[in-house]
């Protein structure tokens, strides 16, 4: 039997339930599911936030990382510790939160030997779009001491390891915060300066004085506007959430006055290309400096708490979960 998180149907508020292991999807490679994480895509499913999954019966969780047990496929073999990020799952196909799961090859990673389960858990997609956010900024130029680099939502998963991998590579990360009690963390994760997240939630004038070399932003809304309208003269700045808002209410004129640059960053989908990348990025920075203060273990069975808390900003860093 598999213990799977489910949600029967459209509306339904989920629950554990014991199946049978032959209702798992009908992919070619068994995975004996080892860890997760809760991003805040899983806390807005979990509790119901937002229309995540879209097809039921569902087993939410867009993380998994296990060990394979059978693949028809033969990509992989029995004992290969992997992961797999995105690609729908949790949402049009199921994920993370089971003892148990059947996926594509295409969309699994071996392990390196060097990358424990639980690192790989807490790097997940968090970790592999914060990278992904670092290398589209170094694709359109960021040169080492240029100035600083502001950073929002610093205390959750992308923003932290957003902190450093920034730091990793000898730049200045700036911490956006609402949470300024939480400055200790932060500067352990790499940040040079904490800048509060208040001084970015007013109205952003179209141009304002310049202090940004480049940003990452998770937030949208006013926020990426205050950032596009703060950032230098052929500076850049990746967006990839919407913990704010899915706004954003800015103008041309950061654009065609100083030649800033907005780059998407969607990890979801990413090609093999990007995502081995962000994995060799990520990977060094760990094996310089391991995760530590930024990991909180929990088990599987405290998910839906968990999800109530990180969206009420009472978590941070990352929660991985095991059985
Ligand atoms: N594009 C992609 O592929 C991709 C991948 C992963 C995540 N995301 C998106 O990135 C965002 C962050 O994800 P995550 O997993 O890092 O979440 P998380 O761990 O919950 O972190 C989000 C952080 O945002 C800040 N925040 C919370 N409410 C806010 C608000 N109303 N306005 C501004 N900031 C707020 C908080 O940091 P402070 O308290 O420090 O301000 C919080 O810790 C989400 O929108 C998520 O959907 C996108």
């Amino acid at each position: 039997m598999v213990k799977s998180w489910i949600f029967k149907e459209k509306g339904d508020t989920g629950s554990w339930v014991e199946h049978p292991e032959s209702d798992l999807p009908d992919e070619p490679v068994l995975i004996d599911v080892v860890h997760s994480a809760i991003n805040y895509k899983d806390a807005l499913s979990l509790t119901r936030s937002a229309p995540i999954s879209r097809r039921f019966p569902m087993v939410p969780g867009i993380d998994v990382v296990g060990t394979v047990r059978d693949d028809k496929s033969g990509t992989f073999k029995p004992g290969d510790r992997v992961v797999a990020t995105g690609f729908g799952l949790g949402e049009t196909h199921w994920g993370a939160y089971s003892t148990a799961a059947r996926l594509k090859p295409e969309w699994l990673v071996k392990l390196p030997d060097d990358l424990s389960s639980r690192d790989a858990a807490a790097v997940g997609t968090a970790g592999l779009t914060a990278a992904m956010a670092v290398n589209a900024l170094e694709a359109y130029g960021l040169p080492l001491n240029s100035g600083e680099i502001v950073v929002s939502g610093a205390t959750g998963g992308v923003g932290s390891f957003a902190l450093r991998l920034l730091d990793a590579a000898g730049y200045h990360a700036v911490a956006m915060t609402g949470r300024p009690g939480e400055e200790a963390y932060l500067r352990a994760q790499g940040a040079t300066d904490i800048v509060a997240r208040a001084e970015f939630e007013q109205d952003a004038k179209p141009i304002a004085k310049e202090r940004w070399t480049a940003g990452i932003d998770v937030a949208g809304g006013k926020i990426l506007a205050n950032i596009l309208s703060t950032t230098k003269y052929g500076g850049s700045v990746a967006a990839c959430g919407l913990a704010a808002a899915m706004d954003l209410p800015s103008s041309v004129a950061p654009f065609i006055l100083r030649g800033v640059n907005l780059l998407g960053v969607d990890s979801v989908m990413a090609s093999q290309a990007k995502r081995a990348a962000a994995w060799q990025r990520v990977g060094a920075a760990i094996a310089k400096r391991p995760l530590g203060d930024m990991v909180f273990e929990h088990k599987f069975e405290e998910a839906a708490e968990l999800a109530k808390n990180l969206l009420a900003s009472k978590s941070k860093g990352r929660i991985v979960l095991s059985w």
